[in-house]
Order: structure tokens, then C-alpha cells, then sequence
């Protein structure tokens, strides 16, 4: 085994976070592991924004509340009419990252500066979950859009939350089954 390894296989979605801002420096380390994340013929086609504004999370927050109201939702979002709940578990950063809907290529290529941060982030033990719930709402938003600096050709795919530990939780089963060795 090697370090790389270690963290991909000890990396989980971490949903309970401490209150402490992330580091300024290890933050600007990780998001500079994401733009380094390959993409098709090198055109970076995301849109990735820091978001540590109270204001502007509660935004996002009240938003995907007031749209889950009513709604039978499945996973961490069925608890969105609790108080206290938090689309992206009250982690002090928000990463948004948005897709250039004008390039075939663009989700994915932002899903591989996700696993890039997820796993830099993980080799130093600092927590991430992925949050496709955040997408909507903003997209929804002319409000959240402009003050995000969405641009008009891009589209919010999800958020990262991250920020410090404050749960170790165990790995979810994976379904070896869907690997097929094809000689
Ligand atoms: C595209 C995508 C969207 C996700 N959206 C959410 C979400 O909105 N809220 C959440 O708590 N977890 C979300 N997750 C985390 C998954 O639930 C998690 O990755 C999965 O259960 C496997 O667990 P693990 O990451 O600990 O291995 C998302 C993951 C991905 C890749």
C-alpha cells in the first residue's frame, strides 16, 4: 500500500463537523489538488466557488428547506423539516462546483476535482461529503446564482462540505459484482 491508497480506501463522507474555520492555507492546498484534476483537451470547464459567508449558507440552507417541505425525501434530506438541519451539515465551508453546460465532458471532469479534493482533504484528515442536494437550489436561484457568480452557460452539479472531523464513520459496503474482468 502507498499513501494515495490508504486515503482512497479511508476516505467516507464525514457529516458531522467542528465548528473551527478550515485552515486559509490547506484550503487554498486542496482546492489547488482540484484544478490539477485532469480534463478533457485541458479545457477546465468547472466553476468553483468557497463559500464561508453565514448569510449566503443560510441561504442555501432556508432554500432547500423551504423546497423539501411537504416532499417524502429519501437519505439525510427526509430530516429537512428538523431544526437544526443542515443541507450540508453545518460544515463551516461550502465548496460549490459548477459545469460548463456547453461541454460534453464537464460533469465529469468536475467530479474528478471533487475526488481530487476529497482525497487530498482525507490525507490530512480533514472531513468531506459530497452534497448534490445544494445543486438545485442555487441553480433555482437568480439571487444565489449572482452572488455565487454562477456563469449563465454553467450549471451547479454539486458542493463539497468540508471541514475538521468530528465523526470516524465506517465504510459503506461496495458491490464488487459490477467489475467485470473482460480476456
Ligand atoms: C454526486 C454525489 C452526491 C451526493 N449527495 C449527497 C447529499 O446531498 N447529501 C449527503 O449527505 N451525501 C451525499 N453524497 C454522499 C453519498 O451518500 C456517499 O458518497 C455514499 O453513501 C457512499 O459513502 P462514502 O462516501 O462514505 O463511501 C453524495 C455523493 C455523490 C458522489
Amino acid at each position: 500500500m502507498n499513501k494515495i491508497i490508504d486515503s482512497i480506501l479511508s476516505r467516507r463522507s464525514v457529516r458531522k463537523f467542528r465548528d473551527a474555520q478550515i485552515d486559509n492555507e490547506i484550503l487554498t492546498t486542496l482546492l489547488n489538488c482540484g484544478i490539477h484534476a485532469p480534463s478533457a483537451m485541458n479545457k477546465q470547464p468547472w466553476a468553483v466557488r468557497v463559500v464561508q459567508n453565514n448569510e449566503i449558507l443560510n441561504k442555501i440552507n432556508q432554500d432547500f428547506v423551504d423546497w423539501a417541505k411537504g416532499k417524502q425525501l429519501q437519505g439525510s434530506a427526509a430530516r429537512a423539516s428538523e431544526t437544526d438541519f443542515s443541507v450540508f451539515h453545518h460544515s463551516p465551508t461550502l465548496i460549490v462546483i459548477a459545469a460548463d453546460t456547453e461541454n460534453h465532458y464537464s460533469k465529469g471532469d468536475c467530479g474528478a476535482l471533487a475526488q481530487n479534493i476529497s482525497l487530498a482533504a482525507e490525507s490530512m484528515n480533514i472531513g468531506t461529503c459530497v452534497i448534490g442536494n445544494v445543486a438545485a437550489v442555487i441553480n433555482r436561484s437568480e439571487y444565489l446564482k449572482e452572488i455565487l457568480q454562477i456563469p449563465d452557460t454553467y450549471e451547479v452539479v454539486f458542493g463539497i462540505a468540508i471541514g475538521y472531523k468530528n465523526e470516524e464513520p465506517a465504510s459503506k459496503p461496495r458491490d464488487e459484482s459490477r467489475v467485470i474482468f473482460i480476456k
